[in-house]
Order: C-alpha cells, then structure tokens, then sequence
C-alpha cells in the first residue's frame, strides 16, 4: 500500500507525522516516501529541486527515510557548527551507513574514528604542507598539460567537448602521479581509474541498498567484488616498488612509507599505509574532476566572469607556465572555483551518528540517530547568502566574507575533520582553469544545461559539454 501524497509537494508520506510516542524529537516533520525504498526515487530523479522543496515545506530540520534508514537532515549552518566542531565527539562516523564504505576504504582516514585517527591525521598532515604542494605544482602541471594536448584538437572543430568527462581522466593522472610518483604509465593509471570509478558507484549504491530487505537483488556484487581484488593487487605491488631500496622519490606513498619527516619511529603497518592510499585515491579525484566540471559550466553561463578570469591569467603570468607562488595572485581563479563549489558542492552531504542522545540548536536528537547536514542547502541559505542562485565569485573577497560563519561554506567539510586534500585540490584546480583560459575560449552550448545528479557526489546527470575555441591573445610557453 502507498503512503498518502502530498498535493503540495508531490511528496508521498510529506507532512508533519508524528514520530512515534515519547520521542523528544516529534516536532520535527518526517517525509516518509514510498515503501521500502523511502524517498531514494525522488532523490535520484531530481536530488536538488526534492531538497529545496522539502526544505521549503518543512524548514530548516526534517526527518527523511531512505530504505529502512531515518535521517535528521539539517540546513542551517548553526546546525553545521553542532555537528562538525562543537558537538564532533558526539557525533561520529559510525553506524550502517559508513559501513559499506569501510568495506573499501578500511580504517583510513576518511571512515577511521578516535585516537588512531588522530594518530594517523597527525601523520598525514605534513604531506600537504606548503612545502609539499610548491614540490608537486611542476608534476601537476606537466599532467595537466599533457591530458589538455588533446583538446587542441577538439579547438579546431565545430563539435562540443565533455569536460566532465575529460577532467575524469586527467584528474585520475594527476591523483596518481601525486600519489605513486611521476613514472606510473598512463595506461595503468587509466585502467586504475576506471576500476575505483566502478567500486565507487558501487559502494555508493551500497550505502543505500544495503538498507533494503536481503531479497531484493543487488546487481553487480560480484563484479564489485573481483574489482576490489584487482585494485587491491595493483595498490599493493605499487606499495611494494616504493618499498624497494631504488625507488623514485616524488609521490606521497613514498614520503609515507619513509615517515613524513624522516621520523623512523612513527611510521604505518602495510595494511595501515594500504588503506591510506586507498582512501587518498579515493577524496582527490572524483570530487576534483566534477568541482572543475562546474567551475566550466559556470564560466561558460557567466561570459563576464570568464573575461575577467582570462585577464588575471594574463596579467599575472603573461603566457608563462604557472608555478606554486603565482597561486595566492590568481584570486579571480580561486573565487571562482569556491563559487562553483557553493552552488555546485561535490559533497553535497556529510552525515554522522550521535553517540549518545544531544541537542543540536533545541533539537532534541536520540543517541544512534543519523544527523546529515545538507551543504547544499546550508550553501543556499537565505540568511547568509545574498542571491543565493547567482554564481557570484566576489563573494568570496574578504571584504565581502567578513563576518560570514565559517559554517555556510561547507564543500570540504569543517572541524577536525576537515579535508585533508583541501589545499592540494584548490591548488590543483586553480592549476587546470589558468592553464586552460590561456589557451581556449570556452562557450556554451545553446540549449544544453547541465544538470545535477546525486551520487557519493553531486556530479553532472551527462556531463558538461562546451565548445573550445583557440585563443590567439595569448599562448602558453
Ligand atoms: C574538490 C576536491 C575535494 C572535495 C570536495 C573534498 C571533500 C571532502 C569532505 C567534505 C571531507 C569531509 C568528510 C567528512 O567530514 O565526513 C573530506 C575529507 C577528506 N578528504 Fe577531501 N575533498 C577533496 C579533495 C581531496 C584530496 C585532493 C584529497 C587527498 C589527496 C582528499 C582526501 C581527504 C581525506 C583523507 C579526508 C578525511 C580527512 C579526515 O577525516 O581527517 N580530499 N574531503
């Protein structure tokens, strides 16, 4: 039988349904869905236009159920605040819904929770010092480079390129040569690539699908399961030739496997440095990749905004190859990028489990209950931000940020937890724009809007097509 549905919303099961006698938190509305599977349906049709109504409907905190899963979903960036930096030891990565992910990411450091994550952050801090990242610019360039050579090509013809797409495969080269050091072959990181993009659809399926009662089928278990060996074997022999005596410096697993700062005395088990690589892999590409993707479709809606941009690059490298001290000059670029990440966040969600019965901002939340701040809505909120579905880089001057929360832009999360790989993918990021409005004009396709899709992150539904144009102002060295 079908839950009632919404004539407002459309919603099935909408409304304010009480959620069950002496629960604290029964002032808070629940969207039930459909049976069985919840409100996955209307998640997946259109993830962006069900939130904003929901939100709309039902304010700033309401319950949803996806499968046989309850979550308390939280939109104000004071609701952020609780989860991430005040209430962060309440609110932990555990319970059913991080449990697929360990499947594949181990204890590393994304899924590990207490002290041996502290020990382990404490460890890979230092790879992403300054120091670091000025060390990795060349190598990231010299990748950029040659995965932009082929769209020389794609400037000379009348039909459209998916930059999605593209920026999939050379952001996959770019986390590899970062990650194993500059002399991995790019077919091998290619073929590494397609296997983690697999095993992260997957899994992502599984956070939901693992929720449903066991008769249900789940495609593709076994396929998952002979990529995960694959990937295991090929992580492991690269483990194993940075272990050797020879091997070349210039990757991160080398400088773990050595101890960051040559300390000898705190360094990772194999398993330990395993699952660190895994979970490297893992945070840098995909949500890279789609971060640029929608940088590009906001240039390309925005002509304005990529004059401006093409202007900086040019008056701050004028046609010379960018290195790691021309990056804190190409603000433009940088706002740009953050911009696109307000409105487009890769992350567009970061759940956790309160550990034992808390209140975030009076709301009453049971211990075991899944809390999940909605960064998408959370970086649309009106009391925070002006327009808030303007793609308006300015935003982000320092002028203009002045007395914002540091919670109502969320895209690497916030609190301890915060991404590690923050700098190192802005830096990246800024990397690929300057290096591809040096090159090409960008324009849109008329009639061709990329939209949304929901999946670990929030990605383009078929990709982000444009048109290149060869620049004649300026060339690259
Ligand atoms: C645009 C690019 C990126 C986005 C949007 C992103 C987003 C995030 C977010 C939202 C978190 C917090 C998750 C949580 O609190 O549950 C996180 C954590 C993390 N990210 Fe990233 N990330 C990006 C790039 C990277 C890169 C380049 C790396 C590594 C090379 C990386 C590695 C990690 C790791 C290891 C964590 C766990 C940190 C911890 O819990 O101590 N990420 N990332």
């Amino acid at each position: 039988m079908m839950s009632a549905i919404s004539t407002e919303t459309g919603i099935p099961g909408g409304g304010c349904s009480p959620l069950g006698e002496g629960s604290s938190s029964a002032a808070h509305p629940e969207v039930r869905g459909w049976p069985i599977v919840g409100v996955l349906p209307m998640l997946l049709r259109d993830p962006i236009k069900f939130l904003f109504r929901c939100q709309q409907q039902y304010g700033d905190a309401y319950y949803i159920r996806v499968g046989s899963q309850r979550f308390l979903i939280l939109c104000h960036p004071r609701h952020a605040e609780y989860v991430f930096a005040r209430g962060h030891r309440v609110f932990r990565k555990k319970g059913s819904l991080w449990k697929p992910l360990r499947h594949y990411l181990g204890n590393g450091l994304l899924v590990s929770d207490g002290d041996f994550w502290l020990r382990q952050r404490r460890l890979m801090q230092p790879l992403f010092s300054s120091t670091r990242l000025n060390d990795l610019t060349e190598l990231m360039v010299t990748t950029i480079d040659e995965g932009l050579s082929s769209w020389d090509k794609a400037a000379e013809s009348t039909t459209p390129i998916d930059v999605e797409k593209e920026f999939g495969e050379i952001t996959m080269q770019v986390s590899a040569r970062v990650m194993f050091g500059a002399g991995m072959p790019s077919e091998q990181t290619a073929r590494l690539g397609s296997d983690v993009s697999y095993i992260i659809d997957h899994m992502v399926r599984s956070m939901v699908t693992d929720s449903f009662p066991r008769w249900l089928p789940r495609p593709g278990r076994v396929r998952y399961h002979e990529t995960l060996k694959r990937v295991r074997r090929e992580i492991s022999s690269l483990i194993e030739q940075c272990r050797q005596p020879d091997a070349q410096s210039g990757g991160m697993l080398y400088d773990l496997i050595r101890g960051v700062d040559g300390d000898p005395g705190d360094q990772m088990t194999p398993d330990e440095l395993y699952d660190e690589a895994m979970n490297l892999f893992l945070g840098g590409y995909q949500t890279t990749a789609f971060a640029l993707a929608w940088t590009v479709h906001f240039l390309t809606l925005y002509p304005e905004w990529h004059g401006r941009l093409q202007q900086e690059v040019d008056v701050v490298l004028a046609g010379r190859t960018p290195v790691f001290e021309d990056l804190p000059k190409l603000s433009s670029t940088r706002m740009a990028i953050q911009e696109a990440m307000r409105l487009r966040s890769p992350a567009w969600w970061i759940p956790r489990q309160a550990e034992v019965d808390e209140a975030i901002d009076g709301i009453a939340v049971a211990a075991g209950t899944t809390v999940a701040p909605l960064v998408h809505a959370i970086h649309h909120h009106q009391d925070v931000w002006e327009n808030p579905s303007e793609f308006d880089p300015a935003r982000f001057t320092s002028e203009r940020s002045e007395g914002r929360s540091k919670f109502a832009w969320l895209p690497f999360g916030a609190g301890p937890r915060r991404c590690v790989g923050e700098r190192l993918s802005i830096a990246e990021a800024q990397l690929f724009i300057v290096r591809i409005l040096q090159r090409f004009d960008l324009e849109a396709v008329p009639g061709k809007v990329a939209r949304p899709r929901l999946r670990t992150t929030l990605g383009p539904v078929d990709g982000v097509h444009v048109f290149l144009r060869p620049r004649t102002a300026y060339t690259s060295e």
